[in-house]
């Protein structure tokens, strides 16, 4: 009798146990099955984070070639931006962009950003972008991106200053068409990378002005 009742005492310790282990292991399983995905869920983020590319343009650059994008105002709304090695240069929310034409120079072979400005080409002084594309040298990579209006006070030598550098449009740039540009001093050919829009009240996307316009792309270090 006594026998029986420890057997039975036993095997309920042993259900006990048995039963304690099992909900553990399904508890520490279900926290595993749980715990799963969100450490995947972690990883995808953490990928897609890493092949965001610089400047968030389309495609990655390979070795030795600059990633840069530069956006022209859209109408005399929304100020222009200059990206360049992800380095945000120019930008509305930098509050460093104006109305007219507005510049980055950098050093071509380190990516190095030398100076940047803005030139009104409404009402400002034209000597003024004449004296700052002067000081361009070899090894430079020069980014433009124009807003509002880059063309009323247009010169001849600013014309030819910038053709000088591979643009191809410069020529007849005029009263608020849509440019953007990357360029260097005494570039072989014209350069591949330039936009252009002329102002058309036919074709214009806003009233009085052609739609903003987008450049964006890998430069070889050392273009020149
Ligand atoms: C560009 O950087 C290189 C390396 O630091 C330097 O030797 C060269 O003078 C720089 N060029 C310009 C135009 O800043």
């Amino acid at each position: 009798m006594r026998m029986s009742v420890l057997l039975r005492l036993l095997a309920l310790i042993f259900m006990l146990i048995t039963s304690w282990a099992l909900v553990h292991s399904y508890i520490s399983f279900s926290w595993k099955t749980i715990r799963m995905p969100r450490w995947l869920a972690g990883s995808v983020s953490k990928k897609s984070r890493v092949v965001r590319n610089k400047c968030d343009i389309g495609k990655p650059c390979p070795n030795n070639f600059f990633a840069f994008k530069i956006l022209s105002g859209a109408a005399n709304v929304v100020g222009p931006s200059v990206c360049f090695e992800d380095h945000m240069i120019m930008s509305p929310v930098k509050d460093n962009v104006g109305r007219g034409l507005n510049i980055a120079l950098v050093n071509g072979s380190t990516g190095t950003v030398l100076r940047h400005g803005f030139f009104d080409m409404y009402s400002g002084d034209p000597t003024l972008l004449v004296t700052f594309l002067k000081e361009i040298t070899k090894e430079m990579l020069v980014l433009v991106a124009s807003y509002d209006d880059p063309g009323t006070k247009m010169t001849d030598e600013l014309r030819g200053l910038f053709s000088n550098l591979g643009s191809s449009y410069a020529k007849q740039l005029g009263f608020r068409d849509s440019w953007v540009f990357l360029g260097a001093k005494d570039i072989r050919s014209n350069s591949p990378f330039e936009q252009f829009i002329k102002n058309n009240p036919n074709t214009n996307k806003y009233e009085g002005w052609p739609e903003m316009l987008q450049l964006e792309g890998c430069v070889p270090r050392k273009l020149f």
